[in-house]
């Protein structure tokens, strides 16, 4: 038999070219959607079957043989071709051969817009579910941590410099909100994405007496798209998801840059465990933090996934494109890159070893608690401006005489006001300071500690 000659339907009169063939296929990819289309498939044949679109009989043999589909596709024994264009061809195609007739029957009211469009939805509801899942996770790797380490002071910083002694507790908490939010909108994102295209066909509806509601309601989405032609054309869903997993990443990535130079030899204030590290090929010494280098670098992948995402929609006419195929190697992979990511990180964060003598004497290298001292005067009756021009002074003096604040004489310090008293150092000290912050969403260390107990308690909930 010759090979190559199919035409793509009896409306055609040559063939389709090999390399058109490949160009335009994706099964290759989207098989992975196989067990959502059948799921869909089931939902769609059994509404069919209620409406007496189809018979009982059909019905029964359309669920027997999607059923062998999925088995063979479990055991890989499903031959998958690339002449039969995507997954849904694909199942299509083998249920017939199966099931003969009733199989033919199975598309009817339905299109591949509305049928893909439902498939990669519920690939997605379950991806975000599983995310949500995750991330919890990793903030509860991050609460256990931070927990250890509410006592633990490191110099807070801004421009990289030293700035203001905080708990490292505090610190660690702000991943921990990072990561709430992040939470927080995958869980909204869920809503948009948990509505169902099928029922829209390819993109005006069916002239069948279908039931979306009976539909929605097997597949468990909690309502319809309201609009045949948005339903089967949009995919803003896949955007939002995206945009959020490069927001997720962006502050994973900020963290692996702390993890990085943490870990160097300038800082010391970390070790992380030598399974998430490699060596050199050259440099024996070498212990590189790989890990976190290339949470940095797959921040990267994301975005630009999502910038793909936001090209491919840009500028599409109503309705549904083929270029909307092309929205799934981008997802897919910032799905597999995310889980991947979420996964490592928890449990890199809950192997990681604290040096807290060296954090604290970090804290102590730039004069952290010159603003308490300026706070301090301030209390006393001066203006903040004045306050800060003198303890500006005292910090000159302080470097000049290589001491920490909290190290100079009291007669010296009253050279620069003479409001300064004995009771200064109880705010000079990195103590004092941290525990002057005493309100919601400060450093000091009662205020961290009720943060974390609502953390958790929230996280169990
Ligand atoms: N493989 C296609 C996709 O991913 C399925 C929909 C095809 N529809 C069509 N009319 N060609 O978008």
């Amino acid at each position: 038999m010759k090979k190559n000659i199919k035409k793509w339907s009896e409306r055609f009169s040559e063939p389709t070219s090999e390399i058109v063939k490949r160009y335009t296929a994706s099964v290759n990819f989207d098989q992975r959607l196989a067990m959502y289309d059948i799921e869909g498939s089931l939902a769609h044949a059994e509404m069919l079957k209620k409406q007496k679109v189809i018979s009982a009989t059909d019905l029964k043999l359309i669920k027997k043989g999607l059923n062998q589909i999925k088995k063979e596709i479990t055991a890989q024994k499903f031959k998958w071709s690339i002449d039969l264009e995507d997954v849904h061809l694909n199942i299509e195609k083998r249920l017939t051969q199966i099931v003969g007739k009733s199989g033919e029957k199975l598309h009817t009211g339905r299109s591949r817009n509305d049928q893909v469009a439902t498939d990669m939805r519920l690939y997605l509801r379950d991806v975000v579910d599983q995310t949500i899942n995750q991330i919890k996770v990793l903030q509860k790797a991050t609460l256990t941590l931070a927990e250890k380490h509410i006592m633990t002071i490191m110099p807070g910083m801004t421009h990289m410099q030293v700035a203001q002694p905080v708990s490292f507790a505090h610190h660690l908490h702000a991943y921990y909100e990072m990561l709430e939010r992040d939470k927080s909108r995958f869980q909204d994102a869920r809503k948009r994405i948990n509505i169902l295209p099928l029922g829209s066909a390819a993109l005006a509806g069916t002239s069948f007496p279908i039931d979306r509601k009976f539909v929605a309601k097997i597949l468990k989405f909690d309502g319809l798209m309201e609009n045949s032609i948005d339903a089967v054309s949009d995919r803003d869903f896949l955007i939002e998801f995206n945009a959020n997993a490069s927001l997720l990443m962006t502050h994973l990535s900020r963290w692996s840059e702390e993890l990085i130079m943490w870990s160097s030899p300038f800082f010391e204030f970390i070790e992380i465990s030598d399974s998430f590290c490699t060596g050199s090929s050259i440099m024996p010494q070498k212990k590189n933090p790989d890990v976190p280098e290339l949470v940095r670098g797959k921040t990267g992948r994301v975005n630009g996934h999502l910038v793909s995402l936001l090209t491919l929609m840009k500028a599409q006419p109503l309705a549904y494109n083929k270029d909307n195929q092309e929205d799934k190697e981008p997802i897919f992979d910032v799905a597999d890159t995310i889980s991947d990511t979420l996964n490592i990180f928890a449990e890199m964060v809950s192997k990681l070893k604290i040096f807290p003598k060296n954090m604290e004497a970090a804290a102590l290298k730039g004069y952290p608690t010159a603003t308490d001292l300026a706070d301090y005067l301030v209390k006393k009756g001066m203006t903040f401006r004045a306050a800060h021009g003198a303890v500006a002074k005292a910090v000159k003096f302080a470097i000049n005489n290589q001491s920490d604040l909290s190290a100079v004489d009291l007669k010296d310090l009253q050279k620069f006001s003479k409001l300064i008293d004995k009771d200064i150092y109880n705010c000079l000290t990195l103590k004092g300071s941290i525990n002057s912050r005493k309100h919601i969403g400060g450093t000091g260390f009662n205020a961290v500690k009720t943060a974390l107990k609502q953390a958790k308690s929230k996280l169990s909930k």
